[in-house]
C-alpha cells in the first residue's frame, strides 16, 4: 500500500526534469533573458569546453573531420535548470530560439527525470522547491 502510495504521489507531486544545455558561451545572456521572461528563476551556469561531431574543428571542410585524428575543445558554457515537467517543451523551445545561429556548435539539450529536489532553507520537497 505505501508502495502504491509513493507511486501516486510522486507522479503527481514530483514531476520534474533537469534541462541541461551546451551552448555558446556568447548567448547565454540571450538565453538567461529568454527563460527569465518565460518565468524561469533557478539555473545555474558552467564555464566548460568541449566538442562535439566536428572533435571541435571550426575550419574544415566537413569530409575533413571524420579524418582529423586530434580533438579540439571549444569553450561552452553548461546552463541547467530543474523545472516542473509542465512547462519543459516550452522551455525548450526558449532556449532553442535564443541560442540557435545555424551555425556547427550551436550546441545541445539534454533533458533528465528528476525524482525529488529540497529547499534548504524551508525543508520543502518536490515541485514546491524548484
Ligand atoms: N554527446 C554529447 N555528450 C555530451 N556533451 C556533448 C555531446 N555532444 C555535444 N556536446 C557538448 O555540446 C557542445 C556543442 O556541441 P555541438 O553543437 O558542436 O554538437 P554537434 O553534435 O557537433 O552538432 P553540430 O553539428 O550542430 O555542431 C560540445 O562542445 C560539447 O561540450
Ligand atoms: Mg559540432
Amino acid at each position: 500500500m505505501n508502495f502504491l502510495f509513493d507511486i501516486v504521489y510522486k507522479k503527481v507531486v514530483f514531476d520534474m526534469t533537469k534541462v541541461e544545455c551546451i551552448l555558446r558561451p556568447n548567448k547565454i545572456k540571450e538565453v538567461k533573458d529568454a527563460l527569465g521572461s518565460i518565468g524561469i528563476k533557478g539555473l545555474t551556469v558552467t564555464e566548460a569546453v568541449g566538442c562535439g561531431l566536428q572533435k571541435g574543428h571550426i575550419d574544415m571542410e566537413l569530409e575533413a573531420w571524420d579524418n582529423e585524428l586530434s580533438i579540439t575543445l571549444l569553450p561552452k558554457t553548461k546552463l541547467e535548470m530543474v523545472v516542473t515537467d509542465d512547462v519543459v517543451d516550452k522551455v525548450i523551445d526558449t532556449i532553442i530560439k535564443a541560442a540557435r545561429t545555424g551555425q556547427v556548435g550551436d550546441g545541445k539539450i539534454f533533458t533528465y527525470h528528476v525524482n525529488n529536489a529540497i529547499r534548504i532553507r524551508t525543508g520543502e520537497t518536490g515541485e514546491k522547491a524548484v
